[in-house]
Parts: structure tokens; C-alpha cells; sequence
């Protein structure tokens, strides 16, 4: 660890410096704070953590959880956010790779394009775990998630439900991201033995692209106007893709009306629940996610043996891989779940 950051550092000082047209005397001045850092923290494992995305409210929650944990474990941790692009993703790889990283955490934008920075990581002995969402058809050295499969199926089994027969529209996720794919096999589990049966019709189905809601709401639109109105529930992938789709529902007059699932309990989501605008959400306690990252990114930094119950094929290898279980929240549970771990506070999604 120790010579290769030193290595690294300084080779991250002078790309730095060149890209900023440093003066000679600024140029001075970064070596000396890179060496400075190096000599008081030279055995400290440094953890990069590459998002997606900000978008969404639970990705401010996995950074600050993340990074707590992380330096609880007496590590650094750097996090950056790619926005929805692949080329600015593997460019912030490779930058936390210049500074000397020994792991990165990655939530790729695109799962198969991500593999690049999975080949160039381990070009420079870094180690990459996949945070959330599998980076597919790469060498990944261990997968952190949950059950994604099984969040598609709590969505569907809410809404069926409420509605078992009749019109049903699908708002997936990003195509990009394979979870988003994960609940939609998930969803379709327990949809299809009812389109077979002939009780359900799926009218529309179709992927978010970059679970942009304002996407979702616009797909919602065109799905009312080819059904007339005469839509009867809604499998949407997650709380933002959910609010789009309310939006649309309730241009028609239809919200409250027509079952709608979500995913991620964020505050909104959950509140729509419990008005019961929006009939379910999915809570995952991002709290476990990010210890059980944070011990295995840190663990694989010190190059340290870590055993994992399952791991998961990504179309190229058997990724070492810890799943954790997702939890269907209703206006029925919201006090057992959110509100008991502390996740939403009763007041704020009340108003009482
Ligand atoms: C998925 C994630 C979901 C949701 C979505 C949009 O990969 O598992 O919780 O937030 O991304 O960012």
C-alpha cells in the first residue's frame, strides 16, 4: 500500500498539476501537502466511492453513511458523483486510481460499460466492489446489495392486492441499471402466471430512462391516452418513477384511484402512502447496505480474506456477493418499519 501510494501520489501531483497549468511554485506546494498526507496516514486504507448519481434522496444517505462507516473502520474515503455519465464515471476512476485509492465502491451508471473500470482498477492493484448495483461481465471482486429480485416481487404481490384483474401498466427503472432489470424479472414472476390466466392485460411496458421521473410521467401520459383513461394498476419501479406516474393519474383524475407501487420509502413516497395516493413502497435499510460495503471495501483494501454467503453470476464471473432483504411498507406497517429504525420521522410523514 505504502510505496504504491507514494508512487501514485506524486504521479497524481503532476497529472493534477499539468491538467491545472499549476505555477512551478504551486507545483511544489502539492507534492509537499501529498507528501505531508502520506507520511501521517501511510497505512490507512483509502476507500473511493463512485456514484451514479445524486438524484434520488436515498444516494445522499448511502454517501453519508458510507463515509461514516468506512472512517469508523479507521479508513479515508473519497465519494464522487458521475450525474448519469459513463464517461465522467470512468474518469473520476481513473482519477481516485491517480491518487492512490486501494478500493473502490462503485454504483455504476451502466452496468456493462462500467466493466472498463473494473479492468482498469485492477491494472493498478485496486480492488472493486460493487455498491447496490452489479457492474456486469467484469471481474468484480465482491457485489453489496439486496434481494432486487425480491423488491420486484413485494411490488407486484402489494398491487395484486388491490387489483388482481384488469389493465396493468409497467414504469421500470433505467435500462442501463441492472437492478432495474432485477425488478422487473422480480415483477413479472408474479404478473405473468395472471396475463397467462388472461386476468391481467399488460398494456404498456416500458424502462425510465435514467429513472428520470418526469420521464416516467410522460410515459404515463401516452399509456392513458392509448388506453383512454382505462388504465386499472401500476407496478412503478420506485418512489420518483411512482411520483411521475401519480402526476400523470392525477391530470386524469385517476390518482388515489389506481394502485401504484414504489421503492426506496423516501419521505414523499412514503407520505403518498400514507394518504394512500401511492399504494406501497419498498424499504431497504440503507444502514446495513452501507456497513456491510464499508466492512468488505475496507477488508478488501487490507487485502484481508472475506467470506460471503452467495455470490451472483454477472456473465462472467461468480462475484463473491452479500444480499440483503428488501421490505414491503404499506399505510398498514409504516410504524414498524420507518419509523421504528429511525429511517422517516412519524411527524414528518404525518404532519401531526
Ligand atoms: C436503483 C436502486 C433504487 C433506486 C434507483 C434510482 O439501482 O436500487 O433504490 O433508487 O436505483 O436511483
Amino acid at each position: 500500500m505504502k510505496y504504491r501510494r507514494i508512487l501514485f501520489s506524486i504521479l497524481a501531483v503532476i497529472l493534477l498539476a499539468s491538467a491545472a497549468g499549476c505555477s512551478s511554485s504551486q507545483n511544489e506546494e502539492h507534492k509537499a501537502s501529498a507528501k505531508a498526507r502520506l507520511i501521517t496516514e501511510d497505512e490507512k486504507v483509502y476507500v473511493g466511492f463512485i456514484l451514479d448519481t445524486l438524484q434520488d434522496e436515498r444516494w445522499y444517505r448511502d454517501k453519508e453513511l458510507f463515509e461514516t462507516q468506512v472512517k469508523e473502520l479507521g479508513a479515508e474515503v473519497k465519494t464522487l458523483a458521475a450525474n448519469g455519465s459513463t464517461e465522467v464515471q470512468i474518469s473520476q476512476a481513473e482519477l481516485l486510481i491517480a491518487e492512490g485509492v486501494d478500493v473502490l465502491a462503485v454504483v455504476p451508471y451502466d452496468a456493462e460499460a462500467a466493466a472498463e473500470i473494473v479492468e482498469l482498477a485492477h491494472k493498478a492493484d485496486v480492488k472493486v466492489v460493487s455498491y447496490d448495483r452489479l457492474i456486469k461481465n467484469a471481474d468484480v471482486d465482491y457485489y453489496v446489495s439486496f434481494d432486487n429480485e425480491k423488491v420486484g416481487e413485494l411490488q407486484a404481490s402489494e398491487i395484486v392486492k388491490k387489483k388482481s384483474k384488469g389493465k396493468f401498466a409497467y414504469i421500470g427503472g433505467a435500462e442501463t441499471d441492472n437492478n432495474a432489470v432485477l425488478f422487473r424479472k422480480g415483477a413479472m414472476k408474479v404478473l405473468q402466471p395472471l396475463i397467462d390466466k388472461g386476468d391481467i392485460e399488460l398494456v404498456y411496458d416500458q424502462y425510465t430512462e435514467k429513472w428520470d421521473p418526469a420521464v416516467a410521467e410522460r410515459n404515463m401520459k401516452k399509456a392513458l391516452k392509448k388506453e383512454g383513461n382505462k388504465i386499472t394498476a401500476v407496478v412503478a419501479a420506485n418512489d420518483g418513477t411512482a411520483g411521475g406516474v401519480i402526476k400523470a393519474l392525477s391530470a386524469s383524475g385517476l390518482a388515489g384511484t389506481v394502485p401504484v407501487s414504489g421503492q426506496d420509502a423516501e419521505l414523499e413516497g412514503v407520505r403518498r402512502v400514507y394518504k394512500e395516493i401511492q399504494s406501497m413502497t419498498v424499504y431497504k435499510p440503507i444502514v446495513t447496505l452501507a456497513k456491510n460495503a464499508a466492512e468488505v471495501a475496507v477488508k478488501a483494501g487490507r487485502n484481508e480474506n472475506i467470506a460471503t454467503e452467495t455470490s451472483v453470476h454477472n456473465g462472467k464471473a461468480d462475484v463473491p456477493s452479500i444480499l440483503l432483504e428488501p421490505i414491503a411498507v404499506t399505510k398498514d406497517n409504516i410504524q414498524d418499519t420507518v419509523v421504528k429504525d429511525g429511517y422517516l420521522d412519524k411527524k414528518d410523514i404525518t404532519g401531526e
